[in-house]
């Protein structure tokens, strides 16, 4: 059975600018890297920043109509206060080259990592990141906001936290320390809403959103996993979103994982050891129909270096996603995690999320067999199905 999505429906893949550009200095995770060694240098990678022409005729020549990338918040205030031309330059060429092959850019403000003079007088820790943030976001959609309809301001705040004050394996490398997350939190959804205001005032008609990161949490029969399930959707996936609702023209959802407690069964697992189990997406979909917006799947993805399941996971990504939009979820579209392979933040370039392959050393670019699979979803704005699902 063939299943359609809406015409227009935005097909593509995602990507973030410290993952894929390469040689980018002036961040907390470059300087860490250097010094404290903490997490592994990122280089020049896939080099994405002078090869982001040959990455999109692929995107285009895979089907794609559509592309989140992100700015390095980095590149356009290299100092504090200080905005660079040469960095706006640069960004305006590569929406243009989106564009010009007929691919709608999706533009994440800030996506994990912040410029080192901000890192350094403490981050999303300082009362003064709101302020900060949001100045940076005016100034961007200000000098780009001509060629741009769909902003997200931020992605995953609460991986972000989380990583960074509760497990302590990303920047700044806290540990446990729960209330200064709860307090990071709240200072990025203030940071969230005051940038939401600021692109308005420049563009009324302007998509702002904000990109979440969601996991299905569920249990088995027994009450007290029911609960703990609930607990924790409550937190993970809606504490963020409640604070920032009012503030909200769209919601990109990023989905990874599920997490059933009392759950004995065993799954197949990608190459990060997660399990796979598409089926989630469609849960946590279906989960913010709450907050009555439109909504993109902004992220999912699987590592899989031999290709073995992506194409599969693929497909069942797609179609729960039409499920949801047949459960009367207003679902705008979809982006593959992710583009290219890249640095996959503290476990470095060993993780291969991409439809496209990197051979790191000549920064070839092979095309993945799965990558078909979902050329064909993207061409034909469709899913095909065994009429038994
Ligand atoms: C998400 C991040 C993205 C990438 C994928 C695998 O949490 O947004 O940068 O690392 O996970």
């Amino acid at each position: 059975m063939r299943l359609s999505f809406p015409k227009g429906f935005f097909w593509g893949a995602a990507s973030a600018s410290y993952q894929v550009e390469g040689n980018i200095e002036n961040t907390d995770w470059a300087y860490e890297a250097r010094t404290s060694k903490r997490v592994p240098v990122a280089d020049s990678g896939p080099d994405h920043f002078n090869r982001f022409e040959e990455d999109f005729d692929i995107a285009k020549q895979l089907g794609h109509n559509a592309h989140r990338f992100s700015i390095e918040w980095a590149r356009i205030e290299p100092a504090e206060g200080e905005f660079s031309a040469e960095g706006i330059r640069h960004y305006k060429r590569v929406i243009r080259a989106l564009k010009s092959r007929g691919l709608t850019p999706f533009v994440t403000l800030w996506h994990f990592t912040l410029p080192k003079w901000l890192y350094v007088q403490g981050g999303a820790e300082s009362p003064e990141f709101p302020v900060y943030f949001a100045r940076y976001a005016a100034y961007v959609a200000e000098h780009l906001g001509e060629d741009v309809e769909h902003w997200v301001t931020m992605n995953e705040p609460v991986v972000f936290a989380s990583n960074g004050w509760y497990r302590g394996n990303w920047p700044p490398f806290k540990v446990y320390r729960f209330f200064k997350m709860f307090r990071v939190l709240r200072t990025l959804a203030e940071a969230h809403k005051l940038a939401y205001t600021r692109i308005k005032e420049k563009d009324l008609t302007a998509e702002v959103g904000v990109v979440k990161d969601n996991i299905y949490f569920h249990a088995n029969w027994n009450p007290f996993n029911k609960i703990a399930a609930k607990v924790m959707r409550q937190f993970w996936n809606f504490y963020f979103l409640d604070k920032v609702a009012t503030h909200l023209d769209t919601i990109g959802l990023n989905y990874y994982f599920h997490k059933k407690f009392g759950d004995k069964q065993t799954y197949k697992k990608n190459d990060m050891g997660w399990d796979i189990f598409p089926e989630g997406l469609y849960q946590t979909l279906m989960e913010l129909k709450r907050y009555g917006k439109p909504v993109f799947v902004a992220e999912a993805g699987i590592a899989d270096h031999l290709d073995l399941y992506r194409g599969e996971y693929i497909h069942d990504l797609v179609y729960w996603t039409h499920r949801a939009i047949d459960d009367g979820l207003p679902v705008k579209g979809f982006m593959y995690w992710s583009l290219t392979d890249n640095f996959e933040w503290a476990l470095g370039y060993e993780k291969c999320f991409g439809l496209i392959g990197i051979d790191y050393k000549t920064k070839e670019r092979h095309i993945r067999e799965s990558a078909y699979v979902y050329k064909t979803i993207c061409l034909d704005n469709a899913v095909m199905v065994d009429i038994e699902k």
